[in-house]
């Protein structure tokens, strides 16, 4: 679709002058607007409880995207064309009179352009408040409108299941489903998507895609950093809320999906729930067996001293938050029954890197004698969201020379070297579909609710122990111990570089 063929917008963002503005969406607009993704009219309206003039507000914005866009330094002229759409307006989410003004806004704009807009209503502000101003938005009638209004939600949706049903139950009675964006920024990555492309356009893995051929499979999302100045929010989610309950069974569904008929939204969408349905509940006394947790203790990171999670600012010093979680999945379907997923997410790890591992089988024959074939090991695809974007697949070749020696090779495909062309930040992609009105890479209700009775049980079996019991892990290092013994008691070790033949 090219800037003329879009339909005026405006996007109001709740939240405007918050963080996630600041360091993600307006970067994210300004770079469409560069790419020329933005339609020819467009108002930005940020709403916020600090008195800013347009001004203000907009050099503030401009910090900003000078520090956090892929783009870097702003250019003056571009800036000053983006960001002359941008308006400022003060407002207080528990106010009727802030909703009323607001329409007026919109009628204002819409009444220059003597045309009706899309609007999009973007969330960005803490949990606790998207009840409130969606039920405000829904009392002051600016989104009836079923086919021009979206409303955009970030994560956490919710904090366990019951919480995640009744905000569902909220948004679906003001909005229709179709208005909702349920945001998971890690779908909004090239290379997540390029799962599906990889598995649903290519006749070559699908046929191996399955129990038969695949041994084991592994994600891992580490993070070097610690929880930094978000203690606060944190200690109140811990890794299996913040990033497994969403981002890491995300890309579980998208390795462990069935094809979709088409890649309509609601196609892929039922396909990933299905997995989500597949995959095993734990009863309490198993979820021990199958789950790791741990906090990261003061230690060295890169030359520097670094504080333990429980001295972290704002974090109870007895904190029974887990700050990394392991877990192994079961999906119980015809394509994987008894095929382990081992995934993993921590903080202050040696290496940030967002990897999905399938681990094949071993032949079942080995024709080549033992001693030339010492490093045979079986086949391997890595699917490599950070820190490169790409995929290996690993296989035997023959080493040159006069003897069979077996070496291991790496077919590589890698999105830097193939490309050239600025990948687009995941908040680029996701803000252009909710433009576009494509909720293909976005939670629906049932998704969402899916995935927390996924991590339900292992949530309150956890909650039933004391925080002495929180086994310790120094940063820097890959995870606790227990998270060792987890997967090797299954003959299998975390593979932790895609780049090395471990
Ligand atoms: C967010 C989590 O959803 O994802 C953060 O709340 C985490 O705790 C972040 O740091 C990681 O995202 P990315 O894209 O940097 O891997």
């Amino acid at each position: 679709m090219n800037q003329q063929d879009r339909l005026p917008t405006i996007i109001t963002i709740f939240g405007g002058s918050g963080d996630l503005a600041h360091r993600k969406l307006i970067p994210a607009l300004f770079n469409l607007k560069l790419d020329g993704h933005l339609p020819e009219k467009y108002v930005i309206l940020g709403l916020g409880r600090t008195n800013y003039s347009h001004k203000t507000y907009r050099d503030k914005l401009k910090e900003g995207v000078a520090k956090f866009s892929r783009r870097g330094q702003v250019d003056e002229d571009q800036w000053k064309d983006f960001s002359s759409c941008i308006h400022y307006m003060d407002s207080d989410i528990f106010d009727d009179k802030s909703y009323q003004d607001l329409n007026q806004e919109i009628a204002n704009i819409e009444a220059s352009w003597s045309e009706k807009a899309n609007l999009i209503f973007y969330l960005a502000i803490a949990p606790g408040l998207v009840e409130p101003v969606a039920k405000n938005l829904g009392k002051s009638g600016i989104c009836k409108n079923i086919e021009r209004s979206r409303i955009v939600v970030e994560k956490p949706f919710g904090h366990d299941l019951a919480s995640a049903q009744s905000l569902n139950a909220v948004l679906t009675d003001i909005f229709n489903e179709s208005q909702i964006y349920r945001i998971d920024h890690y779908l909004g990555k090239d290379a997540v998507q390029n799962m599906l492309v990889f598995r649903f356009a290519n006749i070559l893995f699908e046929p191996i895609w399955n129990r038969k051929y695949v041994e084991h499979v592994q994600i891992t999302v580490s993070e070097t950093v610690g929880v930094g100045d978000r203690g606060g929010y944190y200690d109140t989610s811990g890794a299996l809320k913040d990033m497994i309950q969403n981002h890491v069974l995300q890309l579980l569904c998208f390795a462990a999906m069935e094809p979709p008929i088409s890649f309509a939204a609601d196609e892929v969408r039922n396909r990933k729930l299905d997995v989500l349905r597949a995959i095993r509940k734990y009863e309490p006394r198993e979820v021990f067996e199958h789950t790791a947790r741990g906090q990261y203790s003061a230690g060295w990171m890169k030359g520097e001293k670094v504080k333990g999670y429980r001295e972290e600012d704002k974090v109870d010093d007895k904190s029974n938050t887990e700050t990394y979680a392991a877990v192994k999945f079961y999906v119980d379907n015809w394509r994987w029954q008894d095929i382990p997923f081992y995934v993993r997410s921590g903080k202050c790890m040696p290496e940030k890197m967002s990897v999905i591992t399938l681990q094949f089988r071993q032949v079942p024959h080995r024709i080549f004698p033992g001693g030339h074939a010492e490093n045979m090991q079986p086949n391997r695809i890595v699917i490599s969201i950070s820190p490169d974007t790409g995929i290996r697949v690993r296989f035997q070749a023959k080493r040159i020379g006069l003897d069979m020696d077996l070496d291991l090779a790496d077919l590589v495909f890698n999105y830097s070297e193939e490309y050239h062309d600025h990948q687009p930040e995941a908040y680029e992609t996701l803000l252009h579909d909710v433009m576009n009105g494509d909720a293909t890479l976005f939670m629906r209700s049932d998704e969402v609710e899916a995935a927390w009775s996924v991590v339900m049980p292992i949530l309150d079996a956890w909650s039933m122990q004391t925080s002495k019991a929180m086994p310790q892990y120094p940063v820097n290092s890959w995870g606790p111990e227990t998270a060792e013994r987890l997967i090797a008691k299954d003959g299998f070790h975390w593979i932790t570089l895609p780049i090395k033949h471990d």
